[in-house]
C-alpha cells in the first residue's frame, strides 16, 4: 500500500471488485457521473449526434400547452413540480416559464445527489424566472419522495432525458413500483423517453465522430486509477457501441486491445484481460408503449397521455397514480 491517505467510496469499490471479478465483466454506467463526466455529458448533449435532448426540448418547447393541460393541473391549486436527477433545467425552464406566465401557483423542487449540479441549476432558474418558488432538494430520489409525499400538495414528478432507459427492465419496474409508492392519487409522472428507431440513428449517438462518447466511457477506467489506485493502461482499451433495432437498446463496452494485467492496489487484486475481452459499461433501453405497458404492469401509475417530438424520435409519457 502507498503512504498516500485515500478516501475510498466503499460502495464504488465492492461494485467494482465485483464487476470485474464476473465471467462477463461489467461496471455501472452510474460510475461515469464525477465531475469530469458530468462536463463530458453535458459535451454529448450538445453533440450533433445525440439526438435525445434536442428531441425532448422541442416537446417543451413547442408542445407545452399540450403538456399543461395533460398534467391536469388548476390554476387556483397550488402544486409542487419535482424533478428527479434535474441537470442543468433547460428543458424543464421551459415548462416553468409557461406556468409561471399563465399565472399557475407552483413551486419547483429539483432532486439531485450532487449538491453542486443543484446550485448551479438554482442559480439558472433564478436568473430566468426570479419569482418562482425553488427549493433544491439534495439527497436520494426515494428518500425525498417520502419526506415530500407527507404533504397533500398534488405533484407532478419530472423524470427525463430518457433516464429510465439506463435502467434494466427489471430495475426499471423496481423505480416505478417505488415511484408510485411515494405518490398520491392524481399525482403527474412525465417520464421522458428513447423511442425505439432505426441502428442508422441510435447508433451514432452512442458512437460519435469526435470520440466524446469514448471519453466519457473511459473515464470510469480513469475513476478506478484516481479513486482505487488502479493501473489501467487507458490507452489499451477501446469504446464500442452495439445496437439492434429489435432489441431496441444501445450497449457500451470498453474492449481490451491487448492480453494484459490490471491491479487495483485498494482492492489488492489483479485482473486479467484477454485480447478482445469487454467489460459491459450501460445499457441505454429504447421505449415504445407495448414495453412501458410492461414496465407499468402491476403498478398503479397508468399512462394517460403520450407526447412526441417533431421528428417522433422521443416521447415523454404522462403517467397518472390511480
Ligand atoms: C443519461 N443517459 C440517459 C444517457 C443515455 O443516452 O443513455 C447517457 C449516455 N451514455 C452515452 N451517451 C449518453
Amino acid at each position: 500500500m502507498s503512504n498516500t491517505l485515500h478516501v475510498i467510496n466503499t460502495t464504488f469499490k465492492n461494485d467494482v471488485c465485483k464487476g470485474l471479478s464476473a465471467t462477463h465483466k461489467y461496471l455501472d454506467s452510474k460510475y461515469f457521473y464525477d465531475e469530469i463526466g458530468d462536463d463530458l455529458f453535458i459535451q454529448i448533449m450538445n453533440m450533433p449526434e445525440y439526438y435525445l435532448t434536442r428531441a425532448e426540448f422541442d416537446i417543451f418547447k413547442h408542445k407545452t400547452r399540450h403538456l399543461i393541460q395533460a398534467l391536469g393541473v388548476h390554476p387556483e391549486t397550488h402544486f409542487d413540480v419535482i424533478e428527479l436527477g434535474a441537470g442543468d433545467g433547460t428543458k424543464t425552464k421551459a415548462l416553468l416559464e409557461v406556468l409561471h406566465h399563465t399565472n399557475f401557483k407552483f413551486s419547483y423542487l429539483p432532486v439531485d445527489i450532487s449538491a453542486n449540479a443543484l446550485s448551479i441549476l438554482k442559480h439558472n432558474i433564478t436568473m430566468a424566472l426570479p419569482e418562482v418558488s425553488i427549493y433544491p432538494q439534495e439527497g436520494d430520489y426515494f428518500n425525498i419522495l417520502k419526506d415530500i409525499k407527507r404533504t397533500k400538495t398534488p405533484k407532478v414528478v419530472l423524470f427525463l432525458g430518457s433516464n429510465i432507459g439506463n435502467l434494466t427492465d427489471l430495475e426499471a419496474k423496481g423505480f416505478i413500483s417505488k415511484l408510485s409508492a411515494a405518490l398520491n392519487p392524481k399525482d403527474k409522472v412525465i417520464l421522458g423517453t428513447d423511442l425505439i428507431k432505426s441502428k442508422s440513428i441510435v447508433l451514432p449517438a452512442y458512437s460519435d465522430a469526435a470520440g466524446i462518447t469514448k471519453q466519457f466511457n473511459l473515464n470510469i477506467l480513469h475513476r478506478i486509477n484516481k479513486e482505487l489506485q488502479g493501473n489501467f493502461n487507458i490507452d489499451a482499451f477501446v469504446h464500442e457501441a452495439e445496437y439492434t433495432e429489435e432489441e431496441g437498446i444501445a450497449k457500451s463496452f470498453l474492449k481490451s486491445t491487448k492480453t494484459q494485467s490490471v491491479y487495483v492496489e485498494a482492492l489488492e487484486k489483479a485482473f486479467h484481460f484477454n485480447k478482445g475481452e469487454r467489460i459491459h459499461t450501460e445499457i441505454s433501453r429504447k421505449y415504445n408503449d407495448t414495453i412501458l405497458a410492461e414496465i407499468l404492469e402491476g403498478s398503479s401509475l397508468k399512462i394517460t397521455d403520450k407526447l412526441t417530438d417533431s421528428n417522433g424520435v422521443f416521447a415523454d409519457y404522462i403517467l397518472e397514480k390511480v
